[in-house]
């Protein structure tokens, strides 16, 4: 009998912009490995289709509200219990171009899905875990965060303060129990996001990934499934690269 290692059953995900793309990818993956999963997104019809896939819970809301994210968990405490495994995957690219084209707005709108949802979310579902002395927290960053892109200063902005806030988070809540943050950073994965970009900019950003192509979201899950498993527990505070070979530092 092969040993199941990573086993995710009897434990509850939340997971959020997991309606398509990498969040759709980790959803399916948790639930085969036997989590209860919560579809969090904005587009109720990809929550709703992806949560009828998987059996798990559609939940509709933004990361940047703070009553749409109360909501969506008592929601899943009702149903489900809390969750032991956060995957902040929601995520936007914002406004593309130079500084001087971008208003003050441009960041903000960024910063607000980026960075402001995870510290939400990672506030409100920390009380529970502290009081189980289990959790894990899996924050989608990304190589931007890492290198800073020309052109893409919101989004290289909010992924490197999303790095900073696992750091952070994952010292504070050290000892007090069996709880990791961590971050993976991506380069080009093939998602919707990624098709929405120019072809240009595709070419360009595989042009500089040694293995020459672009990643696939189960690859990205993959690793995800590591970090939020419980053989994970003497990991937390990282930031794992998922870039094929792009960032070697
Ligand atoms: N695709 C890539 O190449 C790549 C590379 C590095 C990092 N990432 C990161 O991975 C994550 C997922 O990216 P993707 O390519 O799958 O994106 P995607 O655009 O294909 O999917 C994102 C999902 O998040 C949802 N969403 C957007 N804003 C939301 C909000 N405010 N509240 C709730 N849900 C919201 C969308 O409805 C969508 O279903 C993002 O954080 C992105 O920055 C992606």
């Amino acid at each position: 009998m092969p040993q199941p290692f990573f086993d995710l059953t009897e434990k509850n995900a939340f997971i959020t912009g997991a309606g398509q793309g990498i969040g759709a990818a980790i959803a399916r993956r948790f639930a085969a490995a036997g989590a209860m999963v919560g579809v969090f997104d904005l587009d109720e019809g990809l929550a709703g289709k992806l949560a009828r896939e998987i059996g798990g819970i559609p939940l509709v809301g933004s990361v940047t509200s703070e009553a749409d994210i109360d909501r969506a968990l008592n929601e899943f405490r009702q149903q489900a219990g809390s969750p032991d495994l956060v995957v902040n995957n929601a995520g936007i690219i914002g406004k593309v171009g130079p500084i001087g084209s971008l208003d003050r707005s441009d960041l903000e709108n960024v910063l607000a899905v980026n960075l402001v949802g995870p510290f939400l979310i990672s506030r409100a579902v920390l009380p529970a875990m502290r009081e189980r002395r289990y959790g894990r927290i899996v924050n989608v960053a990304s190589i931007a965060g890492k290198e800073g892109n020309p052109n893409l200063i919101p989004y290289s902005v909010s992924k490197a303060a999303l790095i900073a806030l696992t750091k952070a988070l994952a010292k504070e809540v050290a000892g007090q129990g069996d709880i990791t943050v961590n971050s993976i950073s991506p380069a080009v994965i093939h998602t919707p996001m990624m098709d929405a970009l120019p072809q240009t900019t595709q070419d360009y950003m595989v042009s500089r990934v040694p293995l020459g192509r672009p990643g696939t979201a189960d690859e990205v899950a993959a690793l995800v499934h590591y970090l939020a498993s419980s053989e994970a527990s003497f990991t937390t505070g990282q930031c794992y690269d998922i870039s094929g070979g792009r960032a070697t530092y």
